[in-house]
């Protein structure tokens, strides 16, 4: 048992490896989050990102290498435990439940947390708390004009603020985000950028995504991958200007993303 003061990384992943047969998609992945950290993930198609969000939750099971969720070594927990402890993602391609609301989407995800926090006692959570924290989301994630119509009809943007509510939903210490802003316009990624700016300051946050200028705006530390391996990582100035990121990922992007 320690007795140093130091406090856990929300997230830590050291010396993880994933073989899919000959391919080699994660080799050697190590780095840290730490409590409250806005940490983006970028690299070309195919590098690996949403393959080391999958070992990370769970979904897939690393060849070597280990991972801690504040602390606690859940590289072979199931995906349950690790939502109890405090991990929580959304995916590139959208997981919603189409016929329902807004409101009974989040409803379903606000209960589901009451009932993993309630869980040696039985559901003993009560119906107007699960609406107060529907009401909360929704007014977070400025989707209260719509909580009555079915997701079907939303509009794709509107669709991903819902995808957000309902990981918040699940109360995380780590929240994973992968492509929160792909096929959005212009305008709502922007929109996006800035209510991603208001997720609770405590959450640690890895963001996958290919908009540089929401990458550049929210993240403070950025990792790149690049064919299963990291590539380079450091602050928002240092990858900028690192001339290997420049090369394999940032050149191949049109110009004027990566002007200051
Ligand atoms: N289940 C699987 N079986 C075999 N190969 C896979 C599997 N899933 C992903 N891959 C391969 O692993 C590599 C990494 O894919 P991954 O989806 O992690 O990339 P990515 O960085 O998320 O790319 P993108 O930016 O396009 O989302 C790719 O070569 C992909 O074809
Ligand atoms: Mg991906």
């Amino acid at each position: 048992m320690t007795v140093g003061h130091e406090i856990a990384a929300a997230l830590e992943v050291v010396g993880l490896h994933k073989n899919f047969g000959a391919l080699r998609v994660a080799r050697d992945i190590s780095f840290t989050l730490e409590p409250g950290a806005r940490h983006a993930l970028i690299g070309p198609n195919g590098a690996g990102k949403t393959t080391l969000v999958n070992l990370i939750t769970g979904v897939l099971r690393p060849t070597s290498g280990s991972i801690h969720l504040g602390g606690v070594d859940i590289t072979r927990a199931r995906l349950e435990r690790r939502v109890v402890l405090g991990l929580a993602r959304t995916f590139q391609i959208s997981s919603l439940f189409l016929p329902l609301s807004v409101a009974e989407n989040v409803a379903l995800a606000v209960t589901a947390k009451a009932k993993i926090d309630t869980q040696p006692y039985g559901p003993v959570y009560r119906r107007d708390a699960i609406v107060a924290e529907v009401q909360r989301l929704l007014a977070l994630f400025e989707i209260e004009a719509t909580a009555q119509r079915r997701v079907a009809d939303l509009a794709y943007g509107q669709r991903r603020l819902v995808e957000l509510a309902l990981a918040l939903a699940l109360k995380p210490k780590v929240l994973l985000l992968d492509e929160p802003a792909a096929g959005l316009p212009k305008r709502d990624s922007e929109r996006l950028l800035e209510i991603l700016m208001r997720l609770p300051a405590e959450v640690a946050v890895l963001v996958i995504e290919h908009d540089m200028e929401l990458v550049f705006n929210f993240a403070r530390r950025i990792t790149v991958m690049f064919e299963g391996g990291i590539l380079a990582e450091g602050s928002v100035a240092e990858i900028r200007r690192d001339p290997q990121v420049r090369d394999v990922y940032l050149g191949h992007r049109r110009d004027h993303e990566m002007a200051s």
